[in-house]
């Protein structure tokens, strides 16, 4: 019975020792066979075939719980491929951003080699009479590119070479980049001096300084605020006036005429208002929130933007309150991946 059962089986290969009475060695297996065989003759006892039927019950228990174990196997190495797939899409996301940031500092070189040509062949025709006083009067002067500029020190002012990234395409270009959020290495979480005279790098993460963003809004100035959110979509927010008291009146901040796509006006709240840093809090409520938001702003009592606050990266941008944020938009829990504060006169004509 045994036999004719091995021979007509087609259960898969895998299975066949274990239908096997003793299932040990390939040898001892065949030992069975034979002393199956000799017990056929005898008076056909019933405990011999239900012996058998129960062994083969047992091994058929034993199959089932293996093809089981096999099943839950295979679904834990599933659920392993598939946390690996989502781990090695977030990694290729970060590649993409790399290439990304690595493709604009090409482009900023190229820019800048451009710009040394033009320096270089206008250099011998400039006089003192037109000072490169911003990046407008710069663009009027058909500097074109958008890069690195120098701005020359200013005798009568008594102000020093200024080095200054001009944004010459967007919005008619002409304008001076007074802060950036692209990189988010350079800490904004700084004290009233290092706010004061500037940080960072012009090409990637900075403040300008206020004593350098007060010297360059002297004449009536217009303010743009570009905001790019980690969807990658963008808006911005323009004031057609922006001015800074001095730093004897903390430099109290000056807005109006808000226009632009990035809803509702999130830094009409911070008008009126003196500018605080950690370690002077000028703020309006007992709160420090220049502590609180972790940057150098014109804190209120504290934000409806916190374009100085902290950078978070993508998975980390909705966790915390102390990132940069602007309310009108995305709320106060989100930060953005990317901002510009950028100035020019209200006259410029491109
Ligand atoms: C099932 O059979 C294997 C060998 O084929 C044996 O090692 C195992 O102990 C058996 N399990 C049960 C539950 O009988
Ligand atoms: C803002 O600063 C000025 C001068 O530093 C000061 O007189 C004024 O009281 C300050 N305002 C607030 C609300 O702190
Ligand atoms: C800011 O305050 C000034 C002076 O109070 C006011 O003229 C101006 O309209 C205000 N700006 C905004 C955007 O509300
Ligand atoms: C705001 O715009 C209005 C109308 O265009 C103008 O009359 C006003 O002077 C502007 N305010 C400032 C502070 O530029
Ligand atoms: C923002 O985060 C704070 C604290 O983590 C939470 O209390 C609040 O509900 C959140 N607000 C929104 C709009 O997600």
């Amino acid at each position: 019975m045994v036999k004719r059962v091995l021979r007509t089986t087609t259960l898969p290969l895998l299975l066949l020792p274990l239908l096997l009475p003793l299932p040990d060695e390939t040898g001892a297996q065949r030992e069975p066979r034979r002393r199956a065989a000799p017990a056929a003759p005898k008076p056909p006892g019933k405990g011999g075939c239900c012996e058998e039927v129960r062994a083969l019950k047992v091994q058929l228990a034993n199959v089932s719980s293996q093809l089981e174990e096999l099943a839950r196997k295979q679904e834990e190495e599933v659920r392993s491929l598939l946390r690996q797939v989502l781990d090695l899409d977030q990694k290729s996301r970060l590649q993409e951003a790399r290439v990304t940031e690595a493709e604009s500092k090409f482009s900023e070189l190229n820019g800048h080699v451009e710009i040394i040509r033009l320096q270089a062949s206008q250099a011998a025709t400039q006089t003192s009479a037109d000072a490169n006083y911003d990046c407008a009067s710069l663009y009027n002067k058909n500097y074109k590119i958008s890069g690195e500029y120098k701005l020359p020190a200013d005798m009568f002012l008594g102000t020093p070479e200024l080095q200054v990234y001009c944004d010459m395409e967007t919005s008619g270009g002409g304008w001076t980049v007074i802060q950036r959020r692209k990189v988010g290495l350079t800490s904004f979480d700084r004290d009233w001096k290092q706010y004061k005279r500037g940080f960072g790098t012009t090409r990637g993460d900075f403040w300008l300084g206020n004593d350098n963003i007060l010297r360059l809004t002297q004449q009536p100035t217009v303010l743009r605020i570009e905001l790019e959110d980690w969807e990658g979509e963008k808006r911005y927010a323009e004031y057609q006036h922006f001015s800074l008291g001095n730093e004897l009146n903390s430099y109290r901040l000056l807005l109006a005429n808000y226009s632009g796509t990035a809803g509702q006006d999130s830094m009409r709240y911070h008008n009126n208002t003196n500018f605080s840093t950690k370690d002077k809090d000028n703020d309006k409520c007992v709160d420090k929130c220049a502590e609180l938001r972790k940057g150098g702003y014109w804190y209120n009592c504290c934000t409806d933007s916190n374009l100085n606050g902290v950078y978070y990266r993508y998975g980390e941008h909705t966790k915390s309150t102390d990132g940069i944020t602007w309310y009108g938009w995305h709320g106060p829990n989100y930060s953005l991946k990317r901002v510009e504060m950028k100035i020019r006169p209200q006259n410029f004509q491109s």
